[in-house]
């Protein structure tokens, strides 16, 4: 069963095929309109959100299908009884042939994929990955800028716990000649492990914490959030939280066709006196994530279409250990993950596997 967990699942061919539906989808949405007549999707969300939710949610009403939802999964759901998230997913997949999913706990997303039997779409999983945002970022850029390559893009803001920055870089360390300027305070600098993948591929970057030297440069800017529900101690986020705020006289540093990108929510980190400046493109790329979350839903059905069909015709369901999940050639080592925030060292009975050193739920290295 394919599922969408991580940016990287999809290969740079199938984001530009995507790209191609969504920017179909927009001129043509008749064409679309009942493309999945009688599929249900759910949405659980574990943590808040409106857009993601919102826009998952209306994208497959726009595709004739339904949605049914636990918006507070947190609070709503058996998950408050204890379930784990391997037996929530395996009770949804008896009323929905599509999962999108939220949840606080990194590598949560992996581990629902692994136990489902209808696919797993990553809707964030703590601080590691956003897939889906990162779709609409892309559709955002090639709406705007029309290349994924070549480009001076800076990253601003919590980059230690925005996942929807880890995820940009991974899709977009895979086009040529792009370089990134990394704006954070020390504090929230961008984790080791996308850095090491970057220095893997020789990929240029450099990290500052002064916005107004690196706005000059850059073709793309990402601002983001700092986020206070990742924070052990709220006297940190006090410090930090009014760390960078984007003005109208930051912006006049920038070139005349930089793109101002943000996922949103934004507390204070962009003015909203730069809203109506037209390089800020945020709240075009909320619009753009409907029609990319409409694009991969498509994608997904049409991929699953044949196991699908063996499942109705009452095949059973067959649930593999991780053990078996393709790490051929790969340095395995079975040991316990000492991230708090890493699923494993929360739910029990979970493999604890690092594949070359890394936790394969959330990616932390394995301590000496
Ligand atoms: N960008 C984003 O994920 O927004 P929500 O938290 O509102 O879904």
């Amino acid at each position: 069963m394919r599922s969408i967990i991580d940016i990287t699942d999809l290969s740079v061919e199938e984001i530009s095929e995507l790209m191609d539906t969504a920017m179909d989808i927009i001129a043509n949405p008749a064409k679309y309109a009942h493309a999945c007549d009688g599929k249900i999707l759910a949405t659980l969300f574990f943590e808040p959100s409106t857009r993601t939710r919102l826009s998952f949610e209306a994208a497959m009403q726009s595709l004739g299908g339904s949605v049914i939802s636990l918006p507070s999964a947190d609070k709503a759901s058996s998950s408050t009884k204890g379930e784990s998230v391997a037996d929530t997913i395996k009770i949804v997949n008896c009323y929905a042939d599509m999962i999108a999913m939220r949840h606080p706990l990194e590598g949560s997303a992996l581990v629902a994929a692994r136990n489902s039997s209808t696919p797993i779409i990553n809707a964030g999983d703590g601080g590691h990955c956003h897939p889906t945002q990162t779709m609409a970022d892309l559709l955002t850029i090639h709406r705007y800028k029309g290349r994924f390559d070549h480009l001076v893009i800076g990253l601003c803001g919590d980059l230690l716990y925005g996942r929807t920055v880890h995820s940009l870089i991974n899709a977009m360390s895979r086009y040529p000649d792009n370089r990134y300027i990394l704006i954070a305070p020390e504090e929230l600098k961008l984790p080791d492990y996308v850095k090491e993948m970057m220095d893997e591929k020789g990929i240029a970057y450099e990290e500052t914490t002064d916005l107004n030297k690196a706005i000059p440069q850059l073709d793309i800017l990402y601002m983001t959030r700092i986020q206070r529900e990742r924070f052990k101690d709220p006297a940190n986020y006090e410090k930090l939280k009014d760390s960078f705020c984007l003005t109208v006289s930051n912006m006049d540093l920038a070139k005349e066709d930089m793109c101002l990108l943000h996922p949103l929510p934004r507390v204070n980190e962009i003015s909203a006196k730069v809203d109506g400046d037209p390089r800020a493109a945020y709240f075009d790329q909320a619009l753009n994530g409907k029609f990319m979350r409409m694009a991969l839903i498509l994608k997904l059905f049409k991929d699953n279409e044949e196991e699908t069909a063996s499942m109705k015709r009452g095949v059973t369901r067959h649930f593999v250990p991780h053990y078996d999940f393709g790490y051929k050639g790969a340095k395995i080592n079975i040991s316990k993950c000492t991230n708090p925030k890493c699923i494993s060292s929360v739910e029990q009975e979970l493999d604890q596997i690092f594949v070359n050193g890394r936790c394969i739920y959330c990616e932390s290295k394995e301590k000496e």
